[in-house]
């Protein structure tokens, strides 16, 4: 077979590329980005997920290569950034045009382009196959969207089921048997605009799922309920199962994609838009919660809180769109003051108020809001005795933890 050409060595492209040559495909990992392939190329991963030191060893031992230009081949998979516009809420297809004008400047003919990253229906008619016309090249478009869990990525890659749209059934075919190199589970054959769909949905899905536990949360809070013991509760009902709150919804995935279908079918997606803006509420309403705390335990000095946990979730040290970074600023905009933060998974200073050393962060502070329940609290949690504490994420049990 022909190279693999994988483009974006990201979160998703990353692993990827690495399974495929683990599994003696010959791969190309191709990225914008000199640095990473800098990198990689000296044998070093570039970011944190389980498993993913001794994978690289593998791909490399595989022979994959690492290069900053798409690779002269026939099939290709493209997993770069979609971000959304801000303003008009649509998708931000220019890392996937980017990448895909690359890759038609240099393929062999009639090319396979798989589509990895989530894009809006109709992604691939409106802005692809234009520049495949454009530059006089038969490509093969297809659209086969990720649903690996971030922390869990190398297991879910094997085990996930998978859906391949594509406009005929050959074109399919190949592309599973490519994905079938390393994935057990099911594959579902559709058409490119119905798997677009299906990925947004999905998380659309738990967008919406984690807004209504918000939304308990807050109505909850109001009327003098422990919103955890009510959800616990509901959801004894066989067919009632309730997510919980938390401090808002980050990462590239879920409080991105829902967005698409809010700019694109603005008359149609109440529901979703609702959704959205409820969670992004939700760092606005912790702050409220930390002045009611500090009022009630007459704290006025915000350098004396600290925020314990950066990144969007659990055991990753994945930062984009934090709620944890949103309200810093929301902190410092409405109080004037910068609070401190620790997150054990992350090696590098991204904000000026961050502490590397635990110690250090507890012993300066009076009042810590827990934001994430990454596992290494277990063991922090136990310098926690004597504090104010905020646990945004109901995974700290002791008398008096004040909760959203
Ligand atoms: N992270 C996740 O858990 C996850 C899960 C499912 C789906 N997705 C989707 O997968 C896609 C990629 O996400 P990610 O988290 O891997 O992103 P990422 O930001 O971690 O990685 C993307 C990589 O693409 C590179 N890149 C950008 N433009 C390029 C170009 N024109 N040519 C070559 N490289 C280019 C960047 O340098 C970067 O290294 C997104 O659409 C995302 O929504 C992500």
């Amino acid at each position: 077979m022909n190279i693999v050409c994988v483009t974006g060595l990201g979160r998703v492209g990353l692993p990827t590329a690495l399974t495929l040559a683990s599994r003696g495909l010959p791969v190309a990992g191709v990225d914008s980005n000199p640095s990473i392939i800098e990198t990689l190329q000296k044998g070093k991963v570039t970011f944190e997920e389980k498993g993913m030191d001794a994978l690289l060893e593998a791909a490399i031992r595989g022979g994959i290569e690492f290069r900053v230009k798409p690779a002269v081949t026939d099939f290709y998979i493209v997993a770069v950034p979609t971000p959304y516009d801000k303003k008009t809420k649509k998708i931000d297809p220019s890392h996937v045009v980017g990448a895909v004008r690359g890759i038609l400047r240099v393929c062999l003919p009639n090319p396979i382009i798989v589509i990895e990253s989530t894009v809006s229906p109709g992604t691939t008619d409106k802005y692809l196959r234009p520049l495949a016309a454009e530059a006089g090249v038969t490509a093969r478009f297809a659209h086969a969207p990720e649903r690996v869990l971030p922390g869990g990525i190398l297991y879910e890659l094997e085990r996930n089921a998978r859906i391949i749209g594509a406009d005929d059934r050959e074109t399919a075919e190949q592309i599973r048997s490519v994905y079938a190199s390393f994935c057990r589970g099911m594959f579902t054959l559709t058409d490119i605009r119905t798997a677009e769909m299906a990925k947004i949905v999905e998380n659309t899905f738990r967008d919406i799922n984690i807004a209504f536990a918000n939304e308990l949360a807050k109505i909850c809070r109001s009327g003098g309920m422990d919103v955890y013991e009510i959800i616990r509760i509901a959801n004894l009902h066989p067919r009632v199962n309730i997510l919980h709150p938390g401090p808002g919804v980050g990462g590239h995935c879920i409080s991105v994609d829902p967005w698409f279908l809010v700019g694109d079918y603005p008359m149609q997606s109440n529901l979703i838009h609702e959704a959205r803006k409820i969670n992004d509420s939700m760092p606005m309403y912790v702050l409220e919660r930390v002045r009611e705390i500090m009022a009630e335990n007459n704290i006025s000095d915000t350098s004396r809180v600290g925020f314990y946990g950066v990144s969007y979730k659990e055991d990753v040290d994945d930062v984009r769109e934090s709620p944890t970074l949103q309200l810093l600023d929301l902190v410092k905009t409405c109080m004037g003051n910068e609070p401190k933060v620790f997150d054990p998974l992350l090696r590098e200073k991204i904000t000026a108020s961050q502490y590397m050393d635990f110690d250090r962060f507890i012993r300066d502070i009076n009042f810590v809001i827990i934001m994430v329940g990454h596992s290494r609290l277990t063991e922090h949690q136990k310098s926690f005795n004597g504090k104010i504490v905020l646990d945004t994420r109901n995974v700290y049990h002791r008398e008096g933890v004040y909760r959203i």
